[in-house]
């Protein structure tokens, strides 16, 4: 491990044995913390080619079990975003792609700090089951085509551990690290193909767009070099997505998009649902192209195609079905509501994401640590987005809660995070870049 230390130290490129002897022996416990610490931050300084982040990928998804999905019938394909908040996408997407044919093994993780997490948003919904056995995840995808759960302990095991030293030693934002971290539990699912939405903006863990691009590029490299079909989307996180942050909120904003409804502020993730939907169709081979695999999606979450797959997946991962029908009566409720009324007159010139998700956390719908618990009623409804125009008195949003403990700190929060002008914004660009 030390001549593994010292050449990457040096700029030097690793070999697939060396990489593989770093990620096996760290992985099983034989290679102490204090040397994979200076092995990150060599790697993090220095940086990884190509050639060694795929080695990294590979070494760290060989760790673990990779799916066969070859006894499912159909093209399978998935989507994964880099995180956000208000980002429910994959709640809607997930069901409306399947109702096309197309297999969707949709393995996700959950919220930390500001950014929200499938796997809380769907445990929102009563009795709702994450924790699928394998048998019973190929048995649900075998049935209706999609099943949505949570990271088991046998993928990609190496990620776990390499993570949470990252965690510690400053070495999160490294390109090759992160591409080797998704990818290795991503690849190990065994799709086709992939859509990845790279977040930039405040909201988003690579703020400068330069960045994302630059990550965006790795990772579509990369998993075509794993033999998978890929488009990455460097999409805009500088305000939330959609009207409604917290987790039982964002799970009623999705059915509402399912059922095809258009409700005021959820412009722009009906945007993003169809445009990726588009690049997932088309990945699948049930489009010739992105415009036509768009317009399908379009028209499936208009129609109700989608609406009725994300039922049947309710229902059989545990779920109470009547949530569809009357979200209010089987979601959490939280005991207060608060509208935050805007003291000025004029127009909102920008909305913080990353602050507004910090005001969603201290209401109680994040977590500040892994451990922590969230309150899956708690939240923001937004009623004024970038553009909007407000009355001096008019609810700028709604809070949800349960404890006053937060109360001031988050209403702090969020003043600090949205501006509001006589001047117009410019108009807010959603999807900077398409990689292929
Ligand atoms: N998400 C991951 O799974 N890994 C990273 O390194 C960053 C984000």
């Amino acid at each position: 491990m030390y001549d593994i230390i010292i050449k990457k130290r040096n700029e030097g490129s690793l070999s697939k044995e060396e990489v593989e002897f770093f990620v096996d022996s760290f992985t099983k416990g034989e290679i102490p913390d204090y040397q994979a610490a200076a092995f990150l931050m060599a790697a993090f300084i220095r940086g990884m080619d190509h050639k060694e982040t795929l080695f990294l990928t590979q070494a760290m998804r060989g760790t673990g079990e990779n799916l066969d999905l070859s006894s499912i019938s159909g093209p399978k394909v998935d989507k994964h975003s880099t995180g956000g908040v208000g980002d429910g996408t994959s709640l809607i997407l997930a069901p409306l792609i399947a109702s096309f044919g197309v297999v969707v093994p949709m393995i996700s993780g959950r919220g930390l700090a500001h950014t929200g997490g499938t796997l809380d948003k769907l445990e929102a919904i009563p009795n709702f089951r994450v924790g699928l056995t394998k048998e019973e995840f190929f048995s649900q995808l075998k049935k209706i085509g999609v099943a949505m759960i949570g990271q088991t302990e046998k993928i990609a095991p190496a990620d776990k551990k390499i993570y949470a030293l990252r965690d510690v030693t400053a070495t999160v934002d490294s390109i090759p690290l992160i591409t080797a971290s998704i990818l290795s539990k991503k690849l190990a699912e065994g799709c086709d193909g992939l859509v990845l939405d790279v977040k930039t903006g405040d909201g988003a863990f690579m703020q400068e767009k330069k960045n994302a691009v630059k990550l965006a590029k790795t990772m579509v490299e990369i998993g075509k070099r794993s033999n998978k079909k890929m488009v990455a989307l460097v999409t805009n996180m500088a305000q939330p997505l959609g009207a409604k942050i917290g987790n039982a909120l964002e799970i009623s904003q999705a059915i509402e998009i399912l059922q095809g409804k258009e409700s005021q502020g959820t412009k722009d993730i009906i945007e993003l649902v169809d445009f990726l939907g588009g690049w997932m169709l088309f990945l699948a081979g049930v489009a010739k192209n992105h415009k036509e695999g768009k317009e399908k999606v379009s028209l499936a979450r208009k129609n109700g195609q989608g609406f009725a797959k994300f039922k049947e997946m309710v229902s059989l991962q545990g779920g109470d079905p009547k949530v569809c029908e009357d979200p209010s009566s089987i979601l959490p409720q939280p005991k207060k509501t608060k509208e935050i009324l805007s003291p000025w007159k004029g127009r909102v010139y920008s909305l913080n994401a990353r602050l507004v998700g910090t005001a969603s956390l201290l209401l109680g719908a994040g977590r500040n640590k892994q451990e922590d618990s969230i309150d899956p009623s708690a939240g923001i409804f937004l009623h004024k987005k970038i553009g909007d125009s407000v009355e001096k008195g008019e609810a700028l949003a709604e809070f949800y809660y349960n404890s006053d403990n937060n109360l001031d700190a988050a209403t702090k929060t969020f003043f600090a995070g949205i501006k509001i002008s006589k001047l117009k914004p410019k108009p807010f660009k959603l999807v900077y870049e398409v990689i292929r």
